[in-house]
This record gives structure tokens, C-alpha cells and sequence, in this order.
């Protein structure tokens, strides 16, 4: 089939790819003349595992083509995917201007029927306000095309979105033509093999659908980070809470791990934008706030412990960060808990010698150079000269680090887990004091 990607950030390079991967003719559109030039050269402009290469192969095989050009590209495509940025604007919401403005040039371009699926995650009631869009540039110049909407919420993971794509849990369609969604099985039928994985309902069900996903694991990060700061206070270690509820089916050990607070560009925008979208209906989400809350609180905690440890005194100490990025296996830093963090140390008047295995570019593009932010190649050279250690992200590299070697380069001999990694046995044992998230501990310097 042919296929027509709006937006080639994440969520559209990864679903115009796997579309392609799967023999679909697939074009993307960007309004990014340098990131277009770059993809048409094979630079891809993000880093998520496997996308590459598969990107490279495609294009190459003739089956993925990038352009600038919107109606060249509404031309080809027999199914449109609007899958632009909906950032949060001034008081939350989710900004649909790039969305509806995909929409217009749709229906300025539109000249046969098309599906319009819509992956971004938007508010309840965007399909209706997407429909109207196209309908009102069709009708100013004249034009009788028919068209469907389509609510194709994507569930892609940062890091496994890849896999994600090729092997999806469910795929969500909302929509009321039947015939829409008969095009819609037949486009996703190579990811729907051996079991029916579709699920198929109202648009504003499938829009609320993707909200109502990231909000449930948002909540149970939040409330996990919660039951941390209760175990450190009546001296319970959060990690065998973790075990022991984890066993029960009904909880689930996915999604329980407390740690520095959730980041990433859903799970913060999209609390915060479920909460708006509730107000702006009359209800006040009084749990959604609560979990943005703790976890905006939990953001400050590996400071709290670093300032309690040195009774306040930061003020030109020097702390080595193992950790930019919001999660492993990605260089994005959209609210990651690094970024809190390191804004706090610098407040402090403290100097901050940072590694990470991919965030790199994406931290000098973000702090730029400045004297208290010294950026490095490997998670030893961040070490030297450093008083402490901060594990900010889980990537597998910082999992076993030699700690006699930890003990001998740390000035004042401290490591801050706060994504509770390390055994704080074997971190004491080798003579450093250790501090995680709700494991007792944290509150008992040595
Ligand atoms: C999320 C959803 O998982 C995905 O389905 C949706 O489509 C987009 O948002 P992503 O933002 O890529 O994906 O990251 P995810 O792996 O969900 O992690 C989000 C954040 O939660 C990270 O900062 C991570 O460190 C944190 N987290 C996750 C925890 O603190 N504890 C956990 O137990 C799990």
C-alpha cells in the first residue's frame, strides 16, 4: 500500500520505517529541510537501536523516501499519518497547531479519497477538530473528496521502539467507518500475525486510550516513588517491598521501580495534558495531580540526599554523573531527572563531570560549555577529581563498575544510586557510603 508519514520525529520515522520494512510504499514529509537532506543521505537523526539500518535498507531498497515536498507526498499516499509534535503549551495542554496544520495542507492537496490516521497523541475530540480542518480546505476551494479519520494511538518505548513497531502488544484503531478500518487491518496485518492484536473502537475512545496507558504507568512509577520515601522512614528496604509485591499477578513486577522520577516526552506532557483535558470537562483529576507531584518532588531527591550528606556544604565540590539521558538506550533528555539534578549542583555552586554513553551531543546542545559542566568520554575520567557519584540512568555500562577503583578515585568516598543498581553491601563494603531510593540507608549517612 502507500503510505504518506507526516513528521519525522520519533513516532513517524519509526512508523514510516517498519511500515516500509513490511513492503508498504512509504513516503515521509518534514517541513526540516536539513533533516530531509540528512535522512535522503542515511544520517538518522536520532539514536534508537536497530533504526539505522533500517532506515538505510529501505531507502535504499526504494520503498522509503524522504521529502519537504507536502504535495508531492499527499499524491502518493492512498493512507496519511499525522504524526507531528504535540507539545504542552503555557498551561499544559497539548498544542495541536502542527497537528491541524497537517490537516490543512491535507485538505489544500487532497485530490482522491484517503484515510487520515492520526498517531499523535492528542486530546479527546483532536479526530473531530483534524475531520473539520481538512473539510473547510476542501470545501473553500470547491472540492468533494471523501476521506476518513483514523485515532491510531502509538504505544512506541524510547530505546525498544523498533521492536515495539514490528512486534505490537495491541494496535488501537478508533473509528467509525468499517471500511476505514477493513484499509487499516490490511496495512498492519504484517504486524498482526498468529494472534488478532486490534482493537477497534470510537475515535474519542482510542484517543483517550494512549493517555489513559501513560497516566496508569506513570502512576505506578509515582506510587512506587512514594512507597520509597515511606520504607526509608520507617527503616524498610523499597526493593524487597518491590519483590514482594511484584509476585502477586495482579500487581506485576513492570513498572514498580522507584527511582530519580520519571522523564521522557509522554509520561510528564501527558499527565500533565489528562489532567487538562479532565478540568476542561468539569473534573478534577485529583490523582493525576498527585502523581505529577511526587513525582516532581522525586526529581529533587538525589540532591536532598547529596545536601544532607554534606551537611549543605556543595559549594565548589565537584560531583562526577553517571547518566544524562531520561532512560537507557536513548540519547533523549526531554524532563529528564539529570537535568534537575544538575540544576541544582549548579545552584549550589557546585561543578558536575558528566558521561553518557549517547546523551552527549544532546547535552552540549542543551548546556552548551559553561565552567561548571565539564562533559566525558568515559564514566572513569568523570570520576577524576570528583567528591561523589551520582547513577542518574541505568545503562548497563555503569551496572558493575569496579568499586575499589570507586573508593580510590571519590574524594569523599559517596555514591547516590538513583536507580538502585548496586547492592549497597558490596558499595560499603568497599569502603563507600551508599544512598538509594528508599532502602533504609538513605537516611543513615555512615
Ligand atoms: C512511554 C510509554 O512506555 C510508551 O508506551 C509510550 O508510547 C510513550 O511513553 P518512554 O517515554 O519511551 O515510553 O519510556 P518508558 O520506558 O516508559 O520510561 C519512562 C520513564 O519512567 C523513564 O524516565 C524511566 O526511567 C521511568 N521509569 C520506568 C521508572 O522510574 N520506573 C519504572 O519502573 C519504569
Amino acid at each position: 500500500m502507500r503510505v504518506t508519514v507526516f513528521g519525522t520525529g520519533y513516532v513517524g520515522l519509526v512508523t514510516g520505517t517498519c511500515l516500509a520494512e513490511v513492503g508498504h510504499q512509504v513516503t515521509c514529509v518534514d517541513i526540516d529541510q536539513a533533516k530531509v537532506d540528512g535522512l535522503n543521505r542515511g544520517v538518522v537523526p536520532i539514536f534508537e537501536p536497530g533504526l539505522e539500518d533500517m532506515v538505510l535498507a529501505n531507502h535504499g531498497a526504494g520503498r522509503l523516501a524522504f521529502t519537504t515536498d507536502a504535495a508531492q507526498a499527499i499524491a502518493h499516499g492512498d493512507v496519511l499519518f499525522i504524526a507531528v509534535g504535540t507539545p504542552p503549551d503555557e498551561d499544559g495542554s497539548a498544542d495541536l497547531q502542527y497537528v491541524l496544520a497537517v490537516a490543512r495542507t491535507i485538505g489544500r492537496h487532497l485530490s482522491r479519497p484517503a484515510i487520515v490516521v492520526n498517531k499523535s497523541t492528542v486530546p479527546v475530540g483532536t479526530a473531530d477538530k483534524v475531520r473539520a480542518a481538512i473539510a473547510a480546505e476542501l470545501s473553500a476551494r470547491g472540492a468533494e473528496i471523501a476521506f476518513e479519520v483514523v485515532s491510531n494511538p502509538e504505544f512506541l518505548k524510547e530505546g525498544a521502539a523498533v521492536n515495539d513497531c514490528m512486534r505490537p502488544d495491541r494496535i488501537v484503531l478508533g473509528s467509525r467507518s468499517a471500511q476505514a478500518v477493513e484499509t487499516m487491518k490490511r496495512l498492519y496485518a504484517p504486524f498482526n500475525r498468529n494472534h488478532d492484536r486490534i482493537v477497534v473502537m470510537d475515535e474519542r475512545s482510542a484517543e483517550l486510550t494512549k493517555y489513559a496507558a501513560n497516566a496508569m504507568l506513570a502512576t505506578k512509577i509515582s506510587f512506587m516513588n512514594e512507597m520509597a520515601n515511606i520504607a526509608e522512614r520507617v527503616g524498610a528496604d523499597i526493593e524487597m517491598v518491590r519483590h514482594g509485591i511484584g509476585s502477586d499477578p495482579r500487581i506485576g513486577y513492570h513498572f514498580i521501580y522507584p527511582g530519580a522520577g520519571y522523564g521522557g516526552s509522554c509520561f510528564p506532557k501527558d499527565v500533565q495534558a489528562l489532567g487538562r483535558i479532565a478540568r476542561q470537562a468539569g473534573y478534577e483529576a485529583k490523582l493525576l495531580g498527585a502523581v505529577e507531584a511526587v513525582n516532581t518532588a522525586q526529581k529533587d531527591k538525589l540532591f536532598a540526599l547529596a545536601e544532607r550528606h554534606f551537611a549543605g556544604d556543595l559549594r565548589g565540590r565537584t560531583f562526577a554523573v553517571w547518566g544524562l539521558a531520561f532512560k537507557p538506550n536513548t540519547d533523549d533528555m526531554r524532563e529528564a531527572s539529570s537535568r534537575r539534578l544538575l540544576e541544582l549542583l549548579w545552584n549550589a555552586g557546585a561543578t558536575v563531570r558528566a558521561h553518557d554513553p549517547e546523551a552527549m551531543h544532546e547535552a552540549t546542545r542543551i548546556f552548551g560549555t559553561r565552567p561548571d559542566l565539564v562533559l566525558c568520554d568515559t564514566p572513569a575520567q568523570a570520576l577524576e577529581g570528583a567528591d561523589a557519584l551520582f547513577v542518574v540512568t541505568e545503562w548497563k555500562a555503569f551496572w558493575s563498575p569496579d568499586f575499589a577503583a570507586l573508593k580510590a578515585a571519590l574524594k569523599a568516598g559517596v555514591v547516590f544510586d538513583g536507580r538502585n543498581v548496586y547492592d549497597p553491601a558490596q558499595v560499603e563494603a568497599a569502603g563507600l557510603a551508599y544512598y538509594g531510593i528508599g532502602r533504609g540507608r538513605s537516611l543513615q549517612p555512615r
